[in-house]
């Protein structure tokens, strides 16, 4: 059975903080990563898409080679973003079990971790406010096999 994660949650949730208890044979693939790891980019709307399509076919061929992949990612907090990427993973890998990682975490909170991090790392309230409106925790569709809120 190949395995993927996808985390949900808003900046400052705590989804990257989840990933660094991971084993290292799990894969942890994010957009902030690949913008960063293969574009040298920490902040570029422009490269939006590009960066979209290298972790769509970074996911598939880590589950393609039976890894576990977690998706560590606010891009897929958007219901229809999620049930676009997750159809195509069905799609394209073998008998592929799809798992939500839900981090119910109030906006004001995630507001005010966002706050404490490094500038750098900071999103910024309007953009967690943005993000807020477009987040959606519903079963995609029956897309997702399992659904934990933590
Ligand atoms: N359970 C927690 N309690 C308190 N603070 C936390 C908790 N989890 C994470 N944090 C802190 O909140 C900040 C944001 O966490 P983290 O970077 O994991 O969020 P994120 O969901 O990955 O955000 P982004 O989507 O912007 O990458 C960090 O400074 C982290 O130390
Ligand atoms: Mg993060």
């Amino acid at each position: 059975m190949n395995e993927l994660t996808v985390l949900i949650g808003l900046p400052g949730s705590g989804k990257s903080t989840y990933c660094k208890n991971f084993t290292p044979d799990i894969i942890v693939l994010s957009t902030d990563g690949i913008r960063e790891e293969k574009f040298g980019y920490k902040f570029n709307e422009d490269i939006r898409a590009t960066v979209y399509h290298e972790l769509l076919d970074q996911t598939i061929i880590n589950l393609q080679n039976k890894r576990h992949v977690v998706l560590d990612t606010t891009y897929l907090n958007s219901e229809i973003s999620r049930n676009s990427f997750l159809q195509k993973m069905k799609e394209s890998v073998d008998r592929v079990y799809c798992k939500a990682v839900v981090f119910d975490i109030d906006i004001d909170e995630c507001i005010r971790r966002d706050s404490q991090r490094q500038k750098s790392r900071r999103v910024g309230e309007e953009v967690i406010r943005n993000l807020h409106k477009d987040f959606c925790i519903a079963n995609s569709e029956g897309l997702l096999n399992e659904i934990i809120t933590i």
